[in-house]
């Protein structure tokens, strides 16, 4: 299996990893199949910007990767921003990923959006109304 070097720099090198103590919105998603866990922790302020990202993967280099990019990719980005990010403009990020990768990505996706479903329904709102997927 070949990766990117941006693959790799990102599984060696991984950017924002860690926990937000007081973080307003936390998000985690698994993968059944790989038992590979992914958990995201934000700040996001009240102009609804992502001001601080942070996250933890117990999980593959890929997924090490992926989460690591996508924290890259919605750091300082706004809330509407963050949920269009797609898993495939994560993995182009990285210059690619071997197919057998891909779902690696989409768990990165899916840590996002769930995080942001964590912020609304800690407003008393619904989700729903929101992230439309
Ligand atoms: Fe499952 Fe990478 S092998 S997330």
């Amino acid at each position: 299996m070949e990766y990117s070097e941006k693959v790799m720099d990102h599984f060696a090198n991984p950017r924002n990893v860690g926990v937000i103590e007081d973080a307003n919105a936390v998000g985690e998603v698994g993968n059944a199949k790989c038992g590979d866990i992914m958990k995201m922790y934000m700040k996001i302020n009240d102009d609804g910007v992502i001001e601080d990202i942070k996250f933890k993967t117990f999980g593959c280099g890929a997924a090490v990767a992926t989460s690591s990019m996508a924290t890259e990719l919605v750091k300082g980005k706004t809330i509407e921003e963050a949920l269009k990010l797609t898993n495939k403009a994560v993995a182009e990020a990285l210059d690619g990923l071997p197919p057998v990768k891909m779902h690696c990505s989409v768990l990165a996706e899916e840590a996002i959006q769930a995080a942001l479903t964590d912020y609304y329904t800690r407003k008393g709102l619904n989700p729903a109304d929101y992230i439309k997927k």
